[in-house]
């Protein structure tokens, strides 16, 4: 465990990364989370609550259900048994112990005010900080100016951030990412008439091509649909592993063989499906349930708990380029080439050099080339630098790895809210005051 001197005390912060697909626990300072686990839990018959890895073992009433939701809690019971169960783990003595906590940058005052008073009320840390996501992601890319684009599970989301402060207005955020991926794919194999079998029922199988039909037999085990539907979203993950983005009007194939768990191997074309993430209408789904509304990626503002640190950041900027016409949506492009041109034209050219690409679904082979090459025709005036860290693993929780970077700064421990301080001055003042 690492540890953190300054001014003479010893802390151990905790960081806690809540996203909608994992959940990412560990210490100030480290360089990678102690525990990743699905942010996905399992509920027994009896009402008990199941985490980590033992949610993917098939029981008869096992029901697997979801903790978050576009990385905002939806079950307090469960995140915090969840958390609870992990810090018991590690063995955390929470006393001597703060914890920062990310949140995305569209929570709603109400929410944040029952996050705070769970982590108060429900564990004894002895400080706690609510950190915004992009802003631990420019953390640990060490650049307090910069446009955070995060290509996620449940969301795609471009986020300014000025002094390692989020602009909450100019963000924008859509629901094309990851977990719509997964959609599609589902839609696409199911359209073809492929059986997607999760591994834990197969017994046997004879390796067969599409279109011969797949060739294996089930353990026949009984479980729920929530535990085979979780299970499933391995096998589009894997799916997922393999895409790979096209460059802009190819009528190219990138074919490549896929093999499911029943054994069947078929070829698919991996350009169809991640074009989506730059035109989020192309896929035309068959199975209408599967398909996602429009979105054109604004946030609700009246919902976003709004903060502008500077005044440079005008409404009616007269220098603001001609606003885009109305859309329905946006795809990653588009939702970029937006913010920039909402953004104060003296920061626009900083942030154009300092757009970060994260999250997992960043990792598709060829996306930051792609993205590249539209961003700079999109904006002729802009010098367009793309920044996307080279370690897939480091990709992926790269929000983890700023707040542990975040919390260990000499300055930090200043930061650091207490009980007696949160009871003292009320929520109010510390969600406005100390959790901007
Ligand atoms: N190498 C990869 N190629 C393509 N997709 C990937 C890859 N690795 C992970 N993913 C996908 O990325 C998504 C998870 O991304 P990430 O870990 O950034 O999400 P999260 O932080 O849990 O969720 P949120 O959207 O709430 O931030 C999943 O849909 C997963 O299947
Ligand atoms: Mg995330």
């Amino acid at each position: 465990m690492t540890s953190t001197v300054y001014g003479g005390d010893e802390i151990n912060a905790i960081i806690l990364d809540q996203g909608s697909y994992n959940t990412r626990i560990g210490y100030a300072g480290d360089d990678f989370p102690k525990i990743i686990t699905s942010s996905y839990y399992g509920q027994l018959e009896d009402g008990n609550k199941i985490f980590g890895e033992s949610i993917n073992v098939p029981r008869p009433n096992l029901e697997i259900k979801p903790i978050l939701k576009e990385s905002v809690i939806i079950d307090w019971d469960a995140a915090i048994a969840q958390y609870q169960y992990f810090f018991n783990q590690l063995k955390i003595v929470q006393s001597d112990q703060p914890i920062l906590v990310t949140e995305p940058i569209w929570t709603e005052p109400i929410y944040r005010e029952k996050l705070v008073e769970n982590f108060f009320e429900n564990f004894d840390f002895s400080g706690f900080y609510l950190a915004k996501s992009p802003t631990c992601v420019s953390f640990q890319q060490g650049r307090p100016n910069c446009l955070v684009v995060d290509i996620g599970h449940d969301s795609v989301s471009v986020t300014p951030v000025i002094d390692g402060i989020c602009l909450l207005k100019n963000s924008m955020k859509t629901n094309y990412g990851g977990r719509f991926l997964s959609n599609e794919i589902q839609d696409y194999l199911e359209n073809k008439g492929v059986v997607i079998e999760p591994s834990f029922n197969i017994k046997s199988k004879i390796l067969v091509k599409y279109p011969d039909m797949a060739n294996y037999e089930t353990k026949n085990i009984t479980t729920t649909e929530s535990f085979v539907d979780f299970q499933k979203q391995k096998i589009f993950h894997q799916f997922k592993e393999i895409l790979e983005v096209p460059e802009k009007n190819s009528t190219k194939e990138s074919p490549r063989l896929f093999e499911l768990p029943t054994g069947q191997s078929i070829i698919i074309d991996r350009f169809k499906i991640a074009e989506s993430i730059f035109e989020p209408t192309i896929y035309k789904f068959a199975n209408e349930k599967l398909s996602f509304p429009a979105c054109n990626g604004e946030i609700e503002l009246n919902q976003a708990n709004e903060y502008r640190p500077l005044k440079r950041v005008r409404k009616n900027d007269s220098n603001q380029s001609t606003p885009a016409p109305e859309v329905d949506v946006r795809g990653l492009t588009q939702l970029i080439s937006h913010t920039l041109s909402t953004i104060d034209i003296d920061l626009r050219a900083s942030l154009a050099n300092n757009i970060i690409v994260t999250g997992g679904v960043s990792l598709i082979s060829q996306l930051t080339d792609r993205l590249y090459i539209e961003l700079s025709n999109n904006n002729p005036g802009l010098k367009i630098r793309l920044h996307a860290v080279g370690n897939s693993s480091d990709r992926i929780n790269q929000a983890w790895i700023g707040g542990s970077v975040l919390a260990s700064l000499g300055t930090f421990h200043q930061m650091w809210v207490t009980k007696e301080e949160y009871k003292e001055a009320g929520i109010d003042r510390i969600l406005n005051q100390r959790f901007r």
